[in-house]
């Protein structure tokens, strides 16, 4: 049983209408609207599903405020799902929906969902890039975007009381391998035969209660990655931290505050692992978290500073 990556997020939110706008100036593709239920997916066919925080059919909150509801994996299978309900069913309650998606709480509480995926391949279509002995783009000028248009549902990342226990449940029953371990804070993880380099990270929770810290959505190169990033901010959403570059998984991020929960990360170029990465225990330190960060955002450049032909002008004068 291999689950392929992350299939949908679930978020119950407070304001409907904010969090839906959020998301379309986020770069995601509306796919459904009703009065509790929207759904918007990535280009790879990820779902972002918001519904009312009150929704009685949403399992049951891990926090207070908006937040993730439902974690929904990807399998490639029936037979897997099969597996994994055999595999959760010996200790846990499990139900499945009439679509055959198998529902389960992890052992923190976290609702989780398991359905073969939906998701599709996509193809990159990023800039191809120029440097001395790669020159990839030819006659061709580089990309403008004007905003980002997101790719996949890459990781999510969830502060728990108790990383160690995480770390053994999506080891031990879901086939998860570890990539690294940030000392005494956490604990990355990914699943799949070769995949980026974190599908989950377990943050030690200051208050021993579970929280959502972020979701992170792949871009297609760094210029899509600050595109994105300037359009969020020019339509007012704030930026938590970012643009930056990660040590640990080599990304570069920039994170927006997601009134429907959490962070929400714009993050391309990580690591990918297979059997043979090794994992390595980081030490916290600020350039552990960034190699660099900046923490509001970019300028975004507003006039041309004025040439040195104007600038040195006479003033013209009457003859
Ligand atoms: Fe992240």
């Amino acid at each position: 049983m291999t689950i392929t990556g992350i299939d949908a997020v679930t978020y119950g939110v407070n304001d409907l209408a904010k969090a839906s706008a959020f998301f379309a100036d986020f770069g995601l593709r509306l796919r459904a609207r009703g009065a509790a239920r929207v759904v918007f997916t990535t280009a790879n066919g990820a779902e972002v599903v918001l519904r009312p925080r009150t929704a009685r059919d949403l399992p049951p909150a891990f926090e207070r405020k908006p937040t993730l509801r439902t974690l929904t994996l990807g399998v490639d299978s029936k037979s897997d799902l099969r597996a994994i309900a055999r595999e959760l069913g010996r200790d846990r309650d499990i139900a499945i929906d009439r679509d055959g998606t198998l529902h389960a709480l992890d052992d923190h509480g976290v609702p989780l969902a398991f359905r073969v995926s939906r998701r599709r391949a996509v193809k990159n279509g990023g800039t191809a890039v120029n440097a001395p002995g790669a020159v990839q783009r030819i006659d061709r000028r580089a990309t403008y975007y004007e905003r980002a248009v997101p790719r996949s549902i890459g990781h999510v990342v969830l502060a728990v009381p108790d990383r160690d226990r995480a770390r053994r449940f999506y080891e031990r029953r879901l086939g998860f391998q570890v990539s690294d371990f940030y000392r005494g804070r956490g604990v990355f993880m990914r699943s799949g035969k070769l995949t980026g380099h974190h599908t989950l990270f377990f943050l030690e929770s200051a208050d021993a209660k579970v929280r959502l810290n972020h979701v992170a959505y792949s871009v297609r190169d760094i210029h899509e990655l600050f595109a994105g990033g300037l359009y969020m901010s020019g339509r007012g959403w704030k930026t938590a931290i970012g643009p930056g570059r990660h040590r640990i998984s080599s990304a570069y991020f920039w994170y927006l505050a997601n009134p429907a929960g959490g962070l929400a990360e714009y993050y391309w170029d990580e690591d990918f692992a297979t059997a043979r990465w090794r994992p390595k225990t980081w030490d916290p330190a600020p350039t552990t978290f960034a190699e660099w960060v900046l923490g509001k955002g970019l300028p975004r450049s507003k006039a041309l500073p004025p040439t040195r032909e104007k600038r040195d002008a006479k003033p013209k004068t009457r003859a």
